[in-house]
């Protein structure tokens, strides 16, 4: 994803109308059209939302369903410190549901879900190819390996003061 705080993009409007053109007619790219949203917008607005609806034709209750359906889009900003847990095997044995848990715990959000300061949003990804080294964890492009429920409040605390 290119953006991890994006709020206001304004300036893509004229973008997207290019985008829907070259999809014009054609309702199965409604998901090739989103993505191009979720990435250059850092998530995928209501009012883009309407727009995609009245230029591509497709009712906005379809293309909210889809929004909704795929984690892979979100309706909500991301916040500044995007934290991936992996829920891939090798992280799930060696305690990777116990660890998120502790975040959802901290932070007082549920999966997939921003904090109200816009700070952190969590979400759970496959394996990120470290097995060796679960569990592990992302925030933003960063790995964080071996993670231990009671590094979760330090975590916190460290992105926290380097945001200051
Ligand atoms: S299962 Fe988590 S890194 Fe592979």
């Amino acid at each position: 994803m290119k953006a991890a705080n994006t709020v206001c993009r304004c300036d893509l409007k004229e973008e997207l109308e290019k985008v829907i053109a070259q999809h014009e007619g054609k309702k199965d790219d409604l998901i090739e059209v989103l993505y191009w949203v979720q990435e250059n917008y850092g998530y995928v607005p209501k009012d883009v939302q309407q727009i995609i609806a009245e230029k591509m034709n497709i009712p906005l209750s379809t293309i909210n369903g889809v929004v909704t359906f795929y984690h892979l889009f979100s309706l909500k900003p991301k916040g500044k410190y995007e934290i991936s847990l992996c829920r891939g095997t090798a992280c799930h044995v060696r305690g990777a549901s116990r660890v998120l848990e502790r975040f959802e715990k901290e932070l007082g959000i549920k999966t997939h879900d921003t904090t109200d300061d816009n700070m952190f949003s969590l979400e759970v990804v496959r394996c990120l190819g470290a097995c060796g080294l679960a569990p592990v964890l992302k925030i933003n492009k960063d790995p964080r390996v071996r993670i231990k429920t009671d590094q979760v409040p330090g975590i916190i605390q460290e992105l926290r003061n380097a945001a200051e």
